[in-house]
């Protein structure tokens, strides 16, 4: 195979450096893998080869470099790695005078929740193609910042969904068993052996309010263990198992013995769970949420249980959470912590939920393949900022095709000017998106040659719509 092209651009005043987008000058480096020659794009191939996928490297992967913060998973260190990308990876996040010396010169750079990348770092990141979220926030990030200035972000927000579900299983039963008081009473020296108060979970009903991605796998879990499952959702979702959907919160909260919340943080899910519901629940029911801290009124729980209306609750998230580990959940950061933590039978967990080896392989799986995807092809699928395009890959048998891809401004009349741009070629395949005024177009051209390339390459780019160009081949 001929190697892949790297060519470097001619920037104008306050254009961005994207090294692998084509430009006025072209200086050619190799890539371990991939097809180019300025004469015949992909060379000559053997026909057998030919409808495999072609795997498109806009450029010699060893110039791709890219900078991992806070200690990422080896599983997304190693898929980057194996790409060939110029990889370094440190253990911290860095201090921000740090950070945006070293984000001058990565097209990607990889973060957790604790690097911060605002406005200023990130209009130093002139050569920064895409940002992967290694965690399922992205709140960290300047997402519209980033989104306007054609820098993709991608996360990973449901793979941790298991250990959650897992964790509320084990807190079902640590409720219904008063674990939590029993241990604390050994610990300190206190032989209490009790079973008033304490149940089985078999035949006890579930209701689980949130049908998504963890409330259905909980379901799952929750049926194996001889539970009757219901749930409450304002879509209307397929039960799996035996489960059964009810129309209402309030019927869920008047049959469920347990109750969990597994809904998102939205303006209609804060103090969701206040005092009109806990008077709907069943005197000596459970309440367990690990989902957003704000959407249980906390001071109405600390009453019901004071009450018994609430036998004993399990809460993993809190409206406001410190951001280091350390002697932080006091009343200084909520009001009430200090009455919270004195409640008989209630579990407190510092949001761990999500918090296990296999969901942060699995985030670290989930997020290098979507950075190498889009790296490599283009696809945005997952992307949380830029619209979501997917054209299925080029094969072998189209060895002189390229894709283009134009991230624009969304106003009246761009369509038509990529199309004259692209018009004297044969367009094989073409999508385009929008998200707000922002919009992403992929287009597969056929038997173009590499001065054809340039050409639209720089036509595209002087369209005053353009906010990134990328051409891969
Ligand atoms: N504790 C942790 O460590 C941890 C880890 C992962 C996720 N989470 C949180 O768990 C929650 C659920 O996550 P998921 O991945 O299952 O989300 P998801 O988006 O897959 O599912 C959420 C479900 O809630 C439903 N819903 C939305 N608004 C509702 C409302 N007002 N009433 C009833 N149902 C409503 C949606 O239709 C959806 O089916 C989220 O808040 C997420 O942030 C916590």
């Amino acid at each position: 195979m001929t190697p892949a092209q790297d060519i470097q651009t001619h920037l104008a005043p306050g254009q961005r450096a994207v090294s692998h987008s084509l430009g006025t000058s072209a200086n050619f480096s190799t890539s371990p893998s991939t097809a180019f020659s300025p004469s015949s794009i992909g060379g000559s191939l053997a026909l057998a080869n030919r409808a495999a996928p072609k795997q498109l490297k806009p450029f010699a992967t060893q110039d791709i470099k890219i900078l991992l913060l806070e200690n990422v998973n080896q599983t997304g260190q190693d898929i980057l790695r194996n790409q060939g990308y110029q990889v370094e990876a440190l253990k911290t996040s860095l201090p921000e005078d740090q950070l945006i010396e070293k984000i001058r010169d990565v097209h990607v750079i990889g973060i957790r929740s604790k690097t911060k990348l605002n406005e200023r770092v990130l209009s130093e990141a002139k050569n920064l193609l895409v940002i992967g979220c290694f965690c399922i926030g992205t709140n960290q990030v300047d997402l519209d910042y980033a989104a306007h200035h054609g820098i993709a972000v991608f996360n990973s927000p449901f793979a941790n969904s298991r250990s959650v579900a897992e964790l509320v299983i084990a807190e079902i039963i640590s409720l219904a068993r008063q674990l939590g008081d029993r241990s604390n009473e050994m610990h300190r020296g206190t032989w209490n052996k009790v079973s008033s108060k304490c149940w089985e979970i078999r035949g006890k009903t579930l209701g689980i309010v949130g049908y998504g991605h963890i409330g259905s796998q909980l379901s799952v879990l929750a049926e194996a263990m001889g539970m009757n499952v219901i749930y409450y959702d304002v879509v209307t979702l397929m039960a799996l198992g035996t489960a059964r959907q009810v129309p209402t919160l309030e019927s869920l909260l008047g049959e469920a013995d347990f109750v969990t919340l597994h809904v998102p943080d939205l303006p209609e899910t804060r103090n969701m769970i206040s005092t009109t519901q806990f008077q709907q629940m069943k005197t000596g029911s459970y309440l367990i949420n690990a989902s957003r801290g704000a959407v249980v009124d906390i001071p109405a729980l600390v009453k019901a249980m004071r009450t018994g209306v609430v036998a004993g609750a399990a809460l993993d998230v809190y409206p406001n959470e410190p951001a280091a580990n350390g002697d932080y959940f006091t009343n200084s950061l909520n009001q009430w912590a200090e009455e919270l933590r004195s409640l008989n039978n209630i579990i407190l967990t510092p949001h761990i939920g999500g918090s296990t080896e296999e969901a942060q392989r699995a985030i670290g799986v989930e997020v290098g393949d979507a950075l190498a995807r889009y790296i490599n092809q283009g696809v945005t699928l997952g992307s949380v900022n830029l619209p979501e395009v997917q054209l299925r890959s080029l094969t072998l048998d189209e060895p002189n095709h390229a894709r283009v891809i134009y991230i624009h401004r969304n106003v009246p009349g761009v369509l038509r000017k990529v199309n004259e741009i692209l018009g004297d070629h044969n367009v094989d395949k073409q999508i385009s998106d929008s998200k707000g005024d922002l919009a992403y177009l992929m287009a597969d051209i056929s038997n173009v040659r590499f001065e054809e390339i340039k050409d639209i390459y720089e036509s595209l780019e002087g369209l005053s719509s353009r906010v990134l160009t990328r051409v891969l081949y």
